[in-house]
């Protein structure tokens, strides 16, 4: 049973429950992009979010990486353990695309290997600047163990989620996670992964927009949007089928 609302977010509501230990997370069609300069509704997107996001967390947690998710309860809400969310964005790339190569130069397509991760202030008003190791200590945004437990973490859920995609005939260009303290202070993966949340190409073309199945599609206007998601969703049904 949803509580109040205890925040709205851009694509998700969070609500509290009966128990102060677990949370509800409501999945909108919303979408957003540039630090919510753009807005619009992608038909359908809190489903394919919520469903990919399940089976995703789920695989995870089998891997053994501990999450929030607890169950999902309805089409477009899961149950989720409440936790102080660290205020970064952990980003992984395995090939250079976005704000990388604005910011660097490297060319689109370009493999990173090792993959590079990086650590992002989640903060709207400031745009979310990349930070460094020297700025995250003197922001004291968490602490050096905690970092390298993010670090190890990502580089691990990147492993897992690299198979898992190509094994769909996707290749994860890259992605954003956010992580959170539980009460007993150990960090749990939060948020959702999604096509919202990871760059996605459909290693079936190599055209460089027919390939793209996820926000970038309606970050660039590329069309087709809803369509990507609900193929991404479906190639991912067809593998959870074969497990
Ligand atoms: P970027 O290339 O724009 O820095 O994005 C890197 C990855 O992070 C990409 O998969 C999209 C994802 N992302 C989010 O999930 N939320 C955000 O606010 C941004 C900027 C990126």
């Amino acid at each position: 049973m949803a509580g109040e609302k205890l925040y709205e977010g851009k694509a998700k509501i969070i609500y509290t429950t009966d128990d102060s230990a677990v949370l509800l997370t409501y999945f909108k069609d919303d979408a957003t992009a540039f630090n919510a300069q753009k807005r619009g509704q992608i038909a359908d997107k809190g489903k394919i979010n919520c469903a990919i996001s399940t089976y995703l967390f789920q695989q995870l947690e089998a891997a053994g990486v501990p999450t929030h998710w607890l169950e999902t309860t309805s089409d477009r809400e899961m149950r989720v353990k409440a936790l102080t969310i660290i205020p970064l964005e952990v980003v992984v790339r395995n090939i250079a695309a976005g704000s990388l190569c604005r910011q660097t130069g490297l060319p689109l397509g370009q493999v990173i290997n090792p993959p590079l991760v990086e650590f992002y202030y989640k903060n709207d008003d400031l745009g979310d600047p990349l930070l460094t190791p020297d700025r995250m200590r003197l922001m004291a945004l968490a602490t050096e163990e905690q970092i390298e437990t993010l670090r190890r973490q990502a580089e691990h859920i990147n492993q897992i989620l690299t198979a898992f995609f190509a094994s769909c005939a996707i290749t994860l260009v890259d992605f954003k996670l956010e992580f959170g303290l539980d009460a007993d202070q150990r960090i749990l993966l939060g948020d959702e992964i999604s096509p919202d949340t990871c760059r996605l190409w459909d290693q079936s073309t190599q055209d460089e927009t027919q390939r793209v199945m996820d926000k970038d599609r309606f970050r660039q206007d590329l069309g087709q949007v809803e369509q990507a998601y609900q193929r991404v969703l479906e190639r991912v049904m067809a593998q959870a089928s074969q497990h």
